[in-house]
């Protein structure tokens, strides 16, 4: 019975430098280096594993979907394999492997996997100021709102969203920027009801106020709302802003959105036009076309590969 390690890059090197030593691996598996030795250890082809007495096969490369195809046809049971590059995958692909405790001990295998799954704790948050943001359960949108918000300190403005409901995301922007005045704009009452005919998803955005959001923000004093339905609500609000969250879900909306806040954003500033991507809500992107038509020019953004396919537009000067 031995100790696998799959991969000879700096995967390996780094499974060394946590803890586990050399003289515990019977062997490294690694084609392109079968037949030398790493570390002082021999290094093997994979087909030597079948019929291998693996305790344990560690595997350090990131292509863990391809080498777990080749584990399973190589015979290797999935409880016995444990994929370090896991933080990649959405699902935890560590959940069936009961071998690893017992091999490492839980004080090495929780040095080796900190946080490793996406959904449910993402790594790269964990040191941030949104490490405690999970409700929404999306990694992607929430990182790429922190990054982006690193590239605000010389654009001046306020920050906005248009499509508060709850203020999960609003308490996200609020928790980044607290010296930024936060403008709230939300019906409070869903969506109007030429937009939306599905009573089940206007239901669904109905349980909202400007209370219960005041109370989930970690700096109310920053917040200005403005409830009612856009654009009207936006009547007599001067102001200018450096970052808009747009999440408004349908396209006439989105379209009012667009038209209002991209001539307040200021030049270097963002706005997230979420849904942009969603097969589900075809509205945004159609809104977002029409307003390039209007505008004379397609306007710059990167696409995000949140779960809502988010498009973030950028003002320049
Ligand atoms: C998907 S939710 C927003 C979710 C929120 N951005 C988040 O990520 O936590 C969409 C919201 O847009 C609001 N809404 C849609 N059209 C609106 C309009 N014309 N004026 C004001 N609010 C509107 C709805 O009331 C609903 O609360």
């Amino acid at each position: 019975m031995g100790i696998y390690v799959w991969g000879t890059g700096c995967g390996a090197a780094e499974l060394l430098a946590q803890g586990l030593a050399a003289d515990r691996i019977a062997a490294f598996v690694d084609t392109y280096r079968a037949g030398e030795t790493f570390l002082g250890r021999p290094v093997w082809e994979p087909e030597r594993l079948e019929g291998a007495d693996v305790e344990l096969l560690i595997v350090t490369s990131r292509a863990s979907e391809e080498i777990g195809a080749q584990c399973r046809a190589l015979g290797i049971l999935e409880q016995r394999i444990l994929f370090l590059k896991n933080a990649a995958w959405v699902v935890n692909r560590n959940d069936v492997c009961t071998a690893a405790e017992p091999v490492l001990g839980a004080e090495l295998l929780g040095r080796l996997l900190p946080r490793q799954y996406l959904v449910t704790e993402p790594a790269a948050l964990a040191d941030s100021p949104l490490a405690g943001e999970r409700e929404s359960n999306d990694y992607v949108r929430l990182a790429s709102l922190e990054l982006l918000c690193r590239r605000l300190d010389a654009v001046p403005g306020a920050a906005a969203e248009l499509g508060v409901f709850r203020g999960q995301f609003a308490r996200c922007i609020n928790r980044l920027l607290p010296e930024r005045e936060l403008h709230l704009f939300d019906s409070f009452a869903g969506f109007s009801s030429e937009e939306c005919g599905d009573p089940a998803f206007q239901e669904a955005h109905c349980a909202a106020t400007p209370e219960q959001v005041r109370e989930i923000l970690p700096h109310p004093q920053a917040a200005r709302f403005h409830p009612g339905f856009f654009p009207n609500s936006a009547q007599g609000v001067e102001a200018r802003f450096c970052l808009v969250s747009l999440d408004v879900d349908f396209g006439p909306s989105t379209l009012a959105g667009l038209r209002w806040f991209w001539p307040r954003l200021n030049p270097g500033g963002y706005l997230l036009l979420h849904d942009w991507g969603n097969p589900r809500l075809p509205g945004p992107a159609q809104a977002l076309a029409a307003f390039e038509k209007e505008w004379g020019r397609p306007l710059p953004g990167v696409p995000l590969p949140d779960l809502g396919g988010t498009l973030v537009l950028c003002r320049q000067g």
